[in-house]
């Protein structure tokens, strides 16, 4: 027995739009040695369907990021805790991310791939909710935005999760904001 979290995107829903992507993401890539990074652990349920789909010759890796506040000046410390062994000089890179809510988990990111020489990088996002934005990053492909009253809710299952809970749900849910009224 799993849970009983509300569905947003059933699972035959993310199945079609996860193959349409991967078609569009392999026209547009065609040609290209791809290395799909995918940014841990969020990602990881949606960057094993989409690799799947899209029609490439391609390797994969795996980044996890760490942010966190500090206390004194309020800024968001965004730190790499993790990556596997990534070759970025001169590479194509596919960037899969969960959700882009503030942007600045991606914007960080960005600029550290690129500092460290990738030639381009593409983000495909499982959700973006652009509302939340307070840097003006955006992914190049999203299955799912969320905005509006749907944004209001936490969103959870294929691999998103609240403190560690519900990533192996089949479907994303959601459910009241944690810590709202
Ligand atoms: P940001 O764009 O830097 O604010 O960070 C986005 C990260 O916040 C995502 O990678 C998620 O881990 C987390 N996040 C934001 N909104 C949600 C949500 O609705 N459900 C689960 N995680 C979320
Ligand atoms: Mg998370």
């Amino acid at each position: 027995m799993k849970t009983d979290v509300p569905v947003l995107f059933a699972e035959d829903v993310i199945a079609r739009r996860v193959a349409e992507l991967g078609r569009e993401i392999g026209e547009a890539l065609a040609g290209r040695e791809v290395c799909v990074l995918g940014l841990m652990k969020g990602s990881l349920v949606f960057m094993a369907d989409l690799v799947r789909r899209i029609p490439l010759d391609l390797t994969m890796h795996l980044v996890r990021v760490s942010s966190s506040r500090d206390k004194g000046q309020g800024r968001v410390l965004t730190e790499i805790v993790y990556t596997t062994n990534v070759p970025l000089d001169g590479r194509d890179l596919l960037l899969v991310d969960d959700i882009v809510d503030t942007g600045i988990t991606l914007s960080y990111l960005l600029g550290h791939l690129y500092e460290h020489g990738a030639s381009s990088v593409k983000v495909c996002a499982l959700v973006d909710k652009p509302e939340s934005r307070k840097i003006g990053v955006r992914p190049d492909w999203s299955a799912f935005t969320v905005e509006g009253a749907a944004a209001e809710g936490f969103l959870v299952g294929y691999g998103l999760d609240w403190m560690e809970r519900f990533r192996g749900l089949p479907y994303i849910g959601s459910i009241p904001r944690p810590g709202a009224p």
